[in-house]
């Protein structure tokens, strides 16, 4: 399974340590960027990393700006993405079982990283659960 990371420069450094963690957790990895801590907008990597997973370039994405807000809404902004915020692990993981989210985002100026380490394991290591979730998923898209 192949997971995409991205992040802008308030993220960079967060997902830089997730792209680590990944990749222990024994998952191939695609970065999307940004790939320094210089000023860029979030937009085009949330954008980014969406495309990659519509596309089919990777299984999964997950995305860390600032607050974690601003490039979940840019990757909501692709056709068949769900992206959920998560800064706990109980959302990480119930975003996976009821919404079938495909990406998560992290705010680097808002998660610690081992709670950050913690959502991401939740969010690779559940699945969608499906049934009477199936009929409200397929409603997200419009
Ligand atoms: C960048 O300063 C900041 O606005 C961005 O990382 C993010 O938090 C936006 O939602």
């Amino acid at each position: 399974m192949i997971i995409g990371l991205g992040s802008d420069h308030g993220g960079f450094a967060l997902k830089e340590e997730l792209k680590k963690y990944v990749e222990e957790l024994g998952y191939d990895v695609k970065d999307y960027g940004t790939h320094s801590t210089d000023s860029v907008d979030y937009p085009e990597f949330g954008k980014a990393v969406g495309q990659g997973v519509v596309k089919g370039e990777v299984d999964f994405g997950i995305v860390c700006c600032g607050s974690g807000i601003g490039i979940s809404i840019a990757a909501n902004k692709v056709k068949g993405i769900r992206c959920a915020q998560v800064w706990e692990p109980y959302g990480a993981k119930m975003c996976r079982r009821h919404n079938n989210a495909n990406m998560i985002s992290l705010g680097g100026r808002m998660v610690g990283l081992d709670m950050a380490k913690e959502c991401v394991r939740a969010f690779l290591t559940t699945d969608f659960e499906g049934g009477r979730h199936e009929r409200r998923v397929a409603k997200l898209e419009g």
